[in-house]
């Protein structure tokens, strides 16, 4: 096999409405839409390397309901190599999503087969790792997997990356050796740092904290705002290309895999970081996660406004 990027990650089906606010605690709200969309943050930066132009292997778990074989079944036809895409009894991971009028979103995930990702399913799939150039990470698989996956990977000399999300608290201080490129959000980069991140200056603190932690480069992805690029020499800070949002479900999974994808292709850090801002932006003005996330040719078709 021959892939570039291997994603070690979840694969949840979206359970998706459409309502014009987020529901208060005890609230029954009237929403507008439901839909069943193939999500989860491993597979989504799967699909995204994918469109962008990587050779990619996914390292996942599905369950035994029809959910499983929709969700391998998305990454299929994307050309991914789900050989070490796993099938366990039981239910598959899911995603409870509810978007408002203004593009936000709030997601509940029930982890399901994702949780039966192992330490051991890694070992089964070392010749996937072994063939990768980049290796990406989240946390939406046990905290062990994770850990076991950067380790391996800074074993064989692998570019890891690591999304550290959905995230509640800071990362093991031993993992942050084996990590090139750390790309948390805004909240991300809270829990794992201490510092409120809510500003350009408080995303430079955070960054410096997590570079003294271990991490190799900080990619702090703000939004609208752009992104907060560190080394540990220089803070750069890229704007974003404004656009539309309709959606922000896997806006920051574009961005990870677009970003992976570039890096496998040869690109520098400086111009995978601008192809993933554009991936990412051309996602929010489309609904849902997976169907949301454009090719090379839309993001070369791109032109800002
Ligand atoms: O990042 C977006 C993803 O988060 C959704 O697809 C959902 O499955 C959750 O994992």
């Amino acid at each position: 096999m021959c892939a570039n990027v291997v994603v070690v990650g979840s694969l949840n089906m979206d359970l998706v409405t459409r309502a014009s606010r987020l529901p208060r605690a005890g609230e029954t709200l009237i929403g507008q839409t439901f839909s069943t969309v193939p999500g989860g943050k491993g597979a989504n930066q799967a699909v995204a390397s994918a469109r962008l132009g990587a050779e990619v292997a996914m390292v996942g778990c599905v369950g035994s309901d029809a959910y499983g074989v929709q969700l391998r079944d998305a990454l299929l036809v994307e050309g991914i190599d789900c050989q070490a895409v796993s099938r366990v009894d039981g239910s598959s991971g899911v995603a409870l999503i509810v978007v408002d009028d203004s593009s936000q979103n709030a997601i509940v995930i029930v982890a399901g087969s994702n949780g039966e990702l192992t330490p051991a399913s890694l070992q089964a799939a070392d010749a996937v790792l072994q063939a990768a150039d980049v290796i990406i990470c989240q946390l939406e698989v046990p905290m062990a997997t994770v850990g076991y996956a950067l380790k391996r990977g800074r074993e064989l000399g692998k570019t890891v990356i690591l999304n550290p999300a959905p995230a509640s608290g800071p990362l093991p201080a031993q993992w942050y050796a084996s990590i090139d490129y750390l790309i948390p959000n805004e909240s991300e980069a809270t829990a794992l740092s201490g510092v409120t991140v809510d500003s350009l200056e408080s995303a430079k603190l955070a960054a410096t904290q997590l570079i003294k932690a271990g991490a190799g480069k900080v990619i702090i992805t703000l939004g609208s705002q752009g992104a907060l690029f560190a080394d540990g020499q220089a803070f750069e800070h890229l704007l974003a290309p404004r656009v539309k949002a309709v959606d922000t479900t896997a806006a920051g999974d574009t961005f990870v895999g677009g970003f992976a994808a570039a890096l496998a292709n040869g690109k520098s850090e400086a111009e995978a970081i601008r192809f993933g801002q554009v991936a990412a932006a051309l996602s929010v003005t489309r609904a849902g996660a997976q169907p949301s996330i454009p090719t090379l040719h839309d993001v070369q078709g791109f032109v800002p406004s």
